[in-house]
């Protein structure tokens, strides 16, 4: 039986939505900031920077709903492709968010996780990154998921990698390898698959985002860009998902008994 946050409030944001029904692990696809910057005729960089304060408040909101993970794709393997301008932009943003954000992350007694590969990361922003999950180590509220530099496919060979090795060493034996064995050598390890991914903007697609672990998620797309993406647009989200009938492969509850 799943256990409800005893410090979230979902009754005071969605009173209509049963508390089970909300979303444990939520993994949003933080996309749209070029658009939303560019139809205003300003640089990239200011669609990111107003994506920001959306990290804030959806990160607040969901902890305040009972949400237990929040997951952000924040930088993929991928855009490494975009002008240099534009990536020290965001690794610079991403050292900022980490240090501004480490003290209220502490006091709202959150535990951060990074996800991805940090060899191609400057250090200042691997240092930050350490620092944060290094402070919030010991926090036993929600967790925020960070993936940077992250790419499901790199993962994933990672992970049959470190099981080969292990094979090679004489610690595994491979007719011992399965799903649970795989999915603990993953970047995500010990954390919940998401129950709902939210893609802001309006693609139809994955970018290579948590591809093993969304097997069974709920997906939600909406065209609201990134740094539009306040309460409201939440709720809408979380009540869609509250409407769905997860079945996991099985039958409806109620056609159990018309088998
Ligand atoms: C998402 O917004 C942020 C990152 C990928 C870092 P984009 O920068 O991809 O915004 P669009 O898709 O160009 O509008
Ligand atoms: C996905 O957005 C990656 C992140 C949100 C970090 P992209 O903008 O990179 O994805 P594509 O290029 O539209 O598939
Ligand atoms: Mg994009």
């Amino acid at each position: 039986m799943r256990q409800i946050n005893p410090k979230a409030d979902p009754l005071a944001h969605l009173p209509h939505i049963h508390p089970a029904r909300i979303p444990r692990h939520i993994a949003f696809i933080m996309d749209g900031n070029g658009r939303w910057a560019e139809e205003r005729g300003f640089p990239r960089i200011f669609g990111h920077r107003n994506g920001a304060s959306a990290v804030r408040s959806t990160v607040e909101q969901c902890g305040r709903l009972g949400v237990e993970c929040v997951t952000l794709y924040s930088f993929s393997n991928e855009n490494w492709k975009r002008p240099q301008g534009e990536i020290d932009a965001l690794m610079a943003m991403a050292v900022m968010y980490c240090d501004g954000e480490r003290e209220a992350f502490i006091r709202e007694n959150i535990r951060v996780r990074f996800i991805g590969s940090r060899k191609e990361l400057p250090t200042e922003v691997v240092q930050a990154m350490e620092n944060v999950e290094a402070a919030t180590a010991s926090c036993t509220g929600p967790m925020l998921c960070l993936a940077l530099n992250y790419g499901s496919r790199q993962e994933i060979a990672n992970a049959a990698r470190t099981l080969a090795e292990k094979v090679r060493k004489g610690e595994l034996s491979p007719d011992k390898i399965d799903e649970h064995t795989l999915t603990d050598a993953l970047y995500t390890r010990g954390i919940p698959d998401p129950d709902l991914v939210v893609r802001t903007a309006g693609e139809f697609r994955v970018s290579n985002f948590l591809l093993w672990q969304l097997s069974y998620a709920e997906l939600y797309v909406t065209p609201c860009y990134w740094p539009d993406f306040d309460h409201a647009a939440l709720h809408k989200a979380i009540i869609d998902y509250a409407s769905r009938d997860r079945r996991f492969g099985g039958v409806q509850k109620s056609s159990e008994h018309s088998a």
